[in-house]
């Protein structure tokens, strides 16, 4: 849906609800990670953009002392908010649980929103890999920063968000998801160092090259552990390896502590993870390159390899974002495709798949068809460029 839709169906449904004019709108960007993955809880390098799908607030003060009550179209349900305390996690995670965490952290960060209700929509697919819910997070805080008529540094707002992520969704997640949200920049593509935070806007607005973002459609997670035992043997490995971070390490040093690594408990599973964490953050500072250089080619190269990667070393792929990279590499250069990967933490959502722009509808349409073919599945697919990231709409 266009943006400005977007906006209008948040602030229609929010007059229809409460009979008056929304006072904030709100919206913040899901992502797509072109290349650096499973890197950030390392310390390591990520490279994201926002796209051009949020979540999106209309809202406006509220009678209820001390309380927010927000409405959620997509699930057709009303939750209510303290805003006097920092109410503590409820057992189930669900919706509430990303909106109440964030308002808890934002509290304990300071913030003294006024009484407010609202209503939220959002076009970001939900579990489709592209950071649904880093987008809703980051709209509350942007929501909460309003109605408190106070900013924060946006590194202190994707903080606690992800901190709210931690606490509430019991998703131990690193910080690239909320840092794109809260920061992204229209035409730009973030290259981000996790450890310091230090960050390079790189422009990825030439006409000639669009992102094309494919939903698999499935979602494979099956007891949700998938990525907290993959953060557990990277911290592993480093221990291993007597590194406070995987950053920390070099590729020279894993291969020569390698035997000693392999005689470990899962050793030969915990020599694969710090390998593919240390090969990505080579494979990402030549994406950077190639990309600051147009040479889309070498950039599509590094995709693939990246995706290899994850799914040989890393083990986060399946057998159906795996297809959609095979068929994007299967139509290759003379097609207009340069390269693919899966995106976001894996098992299942989406690609990205780096395109000639005349050449993308052609080759999204292709992939797509032999893709349900295969598989019986229809896949969603988009073009998007770099958004903007998280604000409050002005008129
Ligand atoms: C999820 C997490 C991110 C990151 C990616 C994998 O999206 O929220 O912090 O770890 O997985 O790169």
């Amino acid at each position: 849906m266009p943006f400005q839709e977007l906006i209008e169906s948040a602030r229609k449904s929010y007059s229809a609800r409460f009979g008056k004019e929304a006072r904030w709108t709100v919206a913040a960007p899901g992502r797509v990670n072109l290349i650096g993955e499973h890197t950030d809880y390392n310390g390591g390098f990520v490279f994201p953009m926002a796209i051009e799908r949020y979540t999106v607030i209309a809202a406006g003060p509220s009678d209820t002392p001390g309380t927010a009550s927000l409405y959620s179209e997509i699930f057709d349900q009303t939750g209510e908010f303290s805003l006097l305390e920092k109410t503590p996690p409820a057992p189930k995670v669900d919706w509430h649980s990303y909106v109440g965490g964030t308002i808890a952290c934002a509290l304990e960060k300071g913030l003294r929103p006024k009484p407010f209700d609202g209503v939220i929509v959002s076009d970001v697919p939900l579990g489709g890999g592209l950071s649904s819910s880093a987008s809703l997070e980051v709209a509350v805080a942007t929501l909460v920063e309003a109605a408190s008529d106070r900013k924060i540094d946006p590194v202190e707002k994707a903080l606690l968000c992800q901190k709210a992520e931690h606490e509430y969704a019991m998703m131990p997640c690193g910080i690239m998801d909320q840092f794109i949200s809260a920061m992204g920049e229209e035409g730009h593509a973030m290259l981000l160092d996790c450890r310091s935070f230090e960050r390079e806007s790189v422009p990825l607005d030439d006409p000639n090259v669009a992102v094309l973002v494919i939903n698999s459609n499935v979602k494979h997670t099956l007891s949700g552990s998938e990525y907290p035992e993959r953060r557990n043997d990277c911290a592993r490995a480093a221990e291993l390896l007597g590194v406070e971070l995987l950053r920390d390490a070099s590729l020279a040093a894993l291969d020569a502590a390698r035997e000693a690594i392999e005689a470990e408990p899962n050793g030969g599973r915990i020599f694969r993870r710090a390998r593919h964490f240390l090969t990505e953050e080579e494979r990402t500072a030549r994406f950077a390159d190639a990309l600051r250089r147009g040479d889309y080619a070498a950039a599509g190269r590094e995709m693939y390899a990246g995706h290899r990667s994850l799914k040989e070393d890393y083990e986060v792929t399946c057998p159906e974002t795996d297809l959609l990279v095979d068929l994007a590499a299967r139509l290759g250069l003379e097609n207009g495709v340069y390269g693919a990967r899966m995106t976001g933490g894996g098992f299942g959502g989406s690609t990205v798949t780096l395109v000639e722009t005349g050449k993308a509808e052609t080759a999204s349409a292709a992939i797509a068809e032999k893709y349900e073919t295969e598989t019986g599945i229809k896949p969603s697919r988009f073009v998007t460029r770099p958004a903007a990231g998280a604000r409050l709409i002005e008129e």
